[in-house]
């Protein structure tokens, strides 16, 4: 490998399936870099080892999806603020022989509603399905913008409760009414943004939401991408504006390429090729 080519990597397991290396080479070529981005599956239990063996073959950077987000927090030996508050990292930094872990996820989500879907979070209510790892790490970046009211659903709701728990302070300092409802138990009235932020989707599961959240008025958004979830096709029944993923992915993509290079990439380009593909 050249010395000036600078190396990549995005851990995961399942991998084979990752846009990442995809979307990294669009950029450095966008921004006239030399750069190698690799996908590496690593096995369940040997992530640090992963990270280790890649460290010794000259890793510049890393990109870390599931199930490892957890344990790449645990690794870093510093982090940036929204990876403290997420406890999980996604984008991984070498500075001066540190680990610095990132999380973009948050970012990327963020910057798909507003600036791609121009749909300003500011003052809205927004409805957040889900309380795994996808939805803990988006929380923060949400509530950033300020939106008066954030309520949580999930399936099982203890794990909405203890997401609510932990986001309480951050959720007063920005003044957002932050609450949790049980999935049955949602209001008969719309949401500005609804989030779908559970695994559901991959088997076409119906996640049994009322109608009235959606309204002709709302942002419908999946975090999925690829295929047409069943909370979309219910969102569009109800005529409202509707998404996937396929934005937060590049924009978070795009934010953990800044942090590495210090360059922003255009993303509009690459959202278009990904979903034409
Ligand atoms: P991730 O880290 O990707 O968020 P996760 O931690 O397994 O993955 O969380 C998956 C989310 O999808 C959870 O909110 C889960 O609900 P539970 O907490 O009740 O498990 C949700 N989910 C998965 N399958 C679902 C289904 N069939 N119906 C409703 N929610 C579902």
């Amino acid at each position: 490998m050249s010395e000036l080519k600078k190396h990549f990597a995005v851990i995961g397991n399942p991998i084979h399936h990752s846009l990442s290396p995809q979307i990294h080479a669009a950029f450095a070529k966008e921004a006239g870099l030399l750069i190698d981005y690799e996908a590496v599956l690593s096995p369940l239990d040997q992530f640090k080892q992963t990270v280790q063996t890649l460290i010794t073959k000259k890793l510049n950077g890393a990109n870390v999806t599931l199930p490892f987000k957890k344990e790449a927090y645990e690794l870093a030996n510093s982090h940036s603020n929204h990876a403290k508050i997420a406890e999980a990292v996604n984008t991984i930094e070498f500075k001066e022989g540190e680990i610095i872990g990132h999380n973009t996820d948050g970012i990327g989500l963020v910057r798909d509603l507003e600036q791609n879907l121009h749909v300003n979070l500011n003052s809205k209510k927004i409805l957040l399905i889900g309380a795994g790892g996808a939805a803990e790490g988006v929380i923060y970046s949400i509530l950033e913008k300020k939106p008066t009211e954030l309520t949580l659903t999930n399936r099982t709701i203890e794990k909405s409760n203890v997401i609510q728990n932990k986001m309480h302070a951050h959720a007063k300092s920005f003044n957002v009414n932050l609450n949790v409802i049980e999935m049955t138990k949602l209001p008969h009235h719309y949401f500005d943004v609804i989030i779908n932020a559970t695994s559901a989707s991959l088997n076409d599961v119906n996640l049994h939401i009322v109608d009235q959240v959606f309204h002709k008025g709302s942002l419908a958004y999946d975090m999925m991408y690829g295929k047409e979830t069943t909370f979309i096709k219910q969102a569009k029944s109800q005529a409202s504006q509707t998404s996937d993923g396929i934005g937060m992915l590049v924009e978070q993509a795009a934010e953990a390429f800044y942090i590495w290079h210090h360059i922003k990439p255009q993303t509009k380009a690459v959202i278009d090729l990904l979903r034409k593909n």
